[in-house]
């Protein structure tokens, strides 16, 4: 049998109660395959590594050993809530690295957006790989694959995945989640009590906000691309578009505009909104946003965010324009 095919007669997983029957199965099958051997998981905080952690805490607990890379690229509180879920809530073996500087630095300079992404998931394999040769006694390596992952391993998108790791790994995977689809994915993660932010959020992509602070990353307009995009997330949410829009975020761009902030002179950068629908991510249209919501946005980014003295809205659609502006 091929363990990397979706049986013709596996139900899809809508329920909690089919959900619960899916987690049981798989903590049994878990506990077989690795019996008293430990698990290294690379935890991003994104929703397939965020379900496998804690559907795998269920089944082996402290055998279990979660590595979380922050590459300084992370929204605002993604981290600390990777933290606070899995180390305070679920009393995991988290092992938390920061990152940040390392990453930083290797980028600075760095304005080309395909060796911005080398760089990225260059680093991420070196700071894991590092990290797992320090720990005695792992003889597997849990991985979130989903099946949207085996169907398209063509190769087609394999930039995608920023934790991709080392192929000289010499691991037993364990990949409870293979057989399911993304919503799948999610109604076992809520099964599993993890909190809506993270079983719901959107795609984010592996490189973070390197892609979206455009060209050479420095820490002041990170900051000021951090700080803007978690109000926008912030507003987003109020208005209740997190569950109507797909994908939405700040881009900030390398140039400044002159503008008048406090009667003096101020010159900032632009934050880009973008808000698309899709399916697949192939194509992508604009998400009509109300005008008194966007008011509100560019109301608050221009007062709070030190930086930023203009706020645009990009209409463009995919194709022309990709979703991400890098
Ligand atoms: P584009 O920009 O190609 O984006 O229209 C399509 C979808 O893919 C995400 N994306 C990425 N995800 N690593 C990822 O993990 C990447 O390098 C990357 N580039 C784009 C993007 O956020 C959108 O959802």
């Amino acid at each position: 049998m091929d363990n990397n095919k979706r049986p013709d007669s596996m139900e899809r997983i809508t329920t909690k109660e089919l959900a619960d029957a899916f987690i049981a199965e798989q903590i049994d099958l878990v506990k077989k395959q690795v019996g008293n051997k430990k698990v290294l998981l690379a935890l991003s905080g994104g929703v397939d590594s965020s379900v496998v952690a804690a559907l795998l805490i269920k089944a082996i607990g402290k055998q279990l050993v979660c590595v979380h890379v922050n590459h300084g690229l992370m929204r605002k509180g993604e981290s600390e809530q990777v933290i606070e879920v899995f180390q305070n809530q679920l009393d995991a073996n988290l092992i938390y690295i920061d990152a940040t500087d390392r990453f930083l630095d290797l980028l600075a300079g760095v304005a080309e957006p395909e060796k911005k992404r080398k760089i990225i998931g260059g680093e991420f394999i070196k700071v894991f790989d590092e990290e797992a040769g320090k720990l005695e006694g792992i003889s597997f390596l849990a991985q979130g694959t989903i099946y949207p992952d085996i169907l398209e391993s063509d190769g087609v998108k394999a930039h995608h995945n920023v934790g991709g790791l080392p192929e000289d790994m010499q691991f037993e995977l364990v990949e409870p989640v293979k057989l399911l689809y993304k919503d799948e994915v999610r109604v076992v993660g809520k099964a599993l009590g993890l909190p809506s932010s993270m079983v719901d959020r959107q795609p984010f992509p592996g490189p973070g906000l390197g892609v979206r602070c455009l060209g050479a990353i420095t820490r002041d307009r990170l900051n000021a691309l951090r700080e803007a995009d978690a109000i926008l997330r912030e507003e987003f949410d109020n208005a209740g578009l997190n569950k109507t829009v797909w994908q939405y975020f700040i881009a900030v761009p390398d140039m400044k505009s002159v503008g008048v902030k406090d009667s003096k002179r101020y010159e900032g950068w632009p934050a880009i909104i973008r808000a698309v629908n899709t399916t697949d991510a192939m194509s992508a249209t604009i998400e009509e946003i109300p005008y008194s919501i966007l008011n509100k946005i560019t109301a608050r980014i221009t007062a709070e965010v030190e930086g930023i003295n203009r706020v645009l809205y990009d209409l463009t659609p995919k194709p022309v324009g990709t979703i991400e502006w890098e």
